[in-house]
């Protein structure tokens, strides 16, 4: 499929086709018009590779702001990676012109997780000025931990164990939450993974995992803070759908 010059917003409040519908839908297919027209209720798009999913979701974010039914800040919009966040950004921009600003809650996963994070770090024990940790710096802590438990780093790599816990957060689980049969070095799994946290807590750190897992523990727990991020966000789209983990959902 080649690209179509899509007009902008600004163009398309003044514009609109015979039939009454605005001309950014005019580069679409039925199907995909029907999926940017249905703005209430939950909308899955299930296409192949390349075919327009992404082309829908920006659309319909275009058509949510041209119809007036949400402000750029009201809306949520996650991708997985930077490249695919930037992406999104620049089409919606090129649709929109620069109201696109305004989308302050469109970015990755984490990123927009981070976000979140900042403004309510406290109740997690963390202060608003908390450091994320990279890989190596995961790492680098993990093997403190297990040398300081006496368990054979070449056996039980920090890796493996930096792995496994970021499966554990992606699940959504903390370490009470951790089910009795995972497990990491014969029985050390949870000690370990307490202690990882006790660590990060007193680092005032978080690592990837984290930033979703920790939202996930503020928002369990604080019902009027889930009520006022459910109202601030009057829609939510998100690309490659298919590919959220359950912290994530
Ligand atoms: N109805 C259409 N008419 C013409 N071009 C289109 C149409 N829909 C999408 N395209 C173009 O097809 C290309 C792929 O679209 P898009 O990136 O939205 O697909 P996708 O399903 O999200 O792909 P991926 O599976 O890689 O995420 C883009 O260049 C897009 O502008
Ligand atoms: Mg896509």
């Amino acid at each position: 499929m080649t690209d179509l010059p899509s007009p902008r917003i600004s163009d398309l409040a003044r514009g609109h086709s015979p039939q009454g519908a605005a001309d950014y839908l005019s580069g679409l297919n039925p199907e995909q018009r029907l999926a940017v027209e249905t703005t209430e209720g939950p909308v899955l798009v299930l296409a192949g590779a390349g075919t327009g999913k992404t082309r829908v979701l920006t659309t319909r974010l275009a058509h949510i702001l041209a119809t007036g039914r949400a402000k750029p800040w009201e809306l949520l919009v996650v991708t997985f990676t930077n490249k695919a966040a930037r992406e999104m950004r620049e089409r919606i921009t090129h649709l929109i012109g620069p109201s696109a600003e305004g989308l302050r809650w469109l970015g990755t996963f984490h990123s927009v997780a981070a976000q979140i994070l900042r403004r309510h770090s406290e109740l997690v024990g963390l202060k608003s000025s908390f450091t994320i940790l990279d890989t190596d710096d995961q790492e680098r802590l993990l093997k403190q931990l297990l040398e300081a438990a006496n368990i054979d780093t070449k056996k039980h790599t920090p890796k493996s164990l930096a792995h496994l816990i970021d499966h554990w957060k992606n699940r959504g689980w903390t370490p009470e939450k951790l089910p009795p049969g995972e497990d990491f070095a014969n029985g050390k799994g949870h000690a370990l993974y307490a202690a990882y946290q006790n660590r990060l807590a007193t680092l005032n750190a978080c690592d990837f995992g984290d930033l979703l897992l920790h939202n996930l523990t503020i928002l369990s727990q604080h019902a009027d803070l889930a009520e006022e991020y459910r109202r601030r966000f009057r829609y939510i789209l998100v690309d490659e759908y298919q590919d959220t983990n359950v912290a994530q959902y």
